[in-house]
């Protein structure tokens, strides 16, 4: 119907106004292969307070790093499609190995803005007084020809040394973060970085900031450890700000979570990584 007057076109800018809030108000989907997103979803929490949020562990299909691409992407793909039936309005794929594995194919696949999780090589390149870099990772991002592509990229000045982590999500999984079998096998991946001499260490796994005390403890002061969640989050807040998709609406955002493994034990690992009770739903 044409817009007779005035007052028309005022009812109709109030609806597109009030509709482009609902939008915005809508929340936005973060995943991990588990409690990996935990620390990216923090930092959106501090950062980004308005915004709702909807995280997904896909705790039952945990690790990730010892899987297929084929089958990394068919979750990724399986959560995605989840989160846009929740009208969800931004997806950050909290996770490094289901970021270089998937988030190519998902880009192409969906409409609505896909923030990923790049490792920290660029500025470590450029904070390193050595030029000795490590970077920690999942055995399926240690083979991705994306990731290595990204490594040869900024190691041109650098000699960078990609050391895989197996076991380590794993432990972290069971709540074992704290555990003398956790701080062992930390020590047999990072003391050959030591002797190499390197000074900066990429944690390229969003699991490992779990552990950044007992790297901190292993390495000492003289070591810059390095994580995403900083960086991820400004991303976000870009993406958000470019598709004015910012939520207008000054109330605190609420995050609810899911597990593809829900139980209480689950739950309690969740509490006890955020420090706040909370109710951990069914995924899917
Ligand atoms: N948190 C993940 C990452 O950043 C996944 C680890 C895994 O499931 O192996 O790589």
């Amino acid at each position: 119907m044409p817009l007779q007057n005035q007052a028309d076109i005022k009812a109709a800018t109030s609806i597109l106004k009030s509709k482009r809030q609902t939008a915005n108000a809508e929340p936005i989907g973060i995943f991990d292969s588990g409690v990996g997103g935990l620390s990216i979803t923090q930092c959106i929490e501090q950062q980004l307070p308005h915004e709702n949020l909807l995280y997904v562990a896909d705790t039952l299909y945990a690790p990730y790093g010892e899987k297929s691409t084929e089958f990394i992407q068919q979750r990724v793909n399986d959560i995605a499609q989840w989160f846009i039936a929740r009208n969800a309005k931004a997806i950050v794929v909290a996770c490094n190995t289901a970021t270089v594995n998937a988030i190519d194919q998902l880009r192409k696949n969906i409409s609505i803005p896909v923030i990923g999780v790049e490792p920290a090589i660029k500025p470590a390149t450029s904070i390193s007084k050595n030029k000795k870099i490590a970077i920690l990772v999942t055995k399926a991002t240690a083979e991705n020809k994306r990731f290595l592509a990204l490594v040869a990229q900024y190691s041109h000045n650098s000699d960078v040394t990609i050391q895989p982590c197996p076991g380590l999500v794993e432990l972290i999984e069971q709540d074992k973060k704290n555990s003398p079998e956790c701080k062992l096998m930390l020590l047999s991946y990072l003391q050959p970085l030591l002797v190499k001499g390197v000074d900066t260490i990429v944690l390229g796994c969003t699991h490992y900031p779990l552990v950044k005390n007992l790297i901190n403890e292993i390495c000492g002061d003289s070591i810059v450890v390095m994580e995403t969640a900083q960086p991820v989050t400004e991303q976000l807040k870009r993406q958000l700000v470019l598709h004015q998709l910012i939520n207008p609406l000054n109330n605190i955002g609420e995050t609810t979570f899911h597990s593809s493994k829900c139980c209480l034990k689950q739950q309690a690992l969740f509490s006890h990584i955020l420090q706040r009770t909370l109710r951990l739903n069914i995924y899917p």
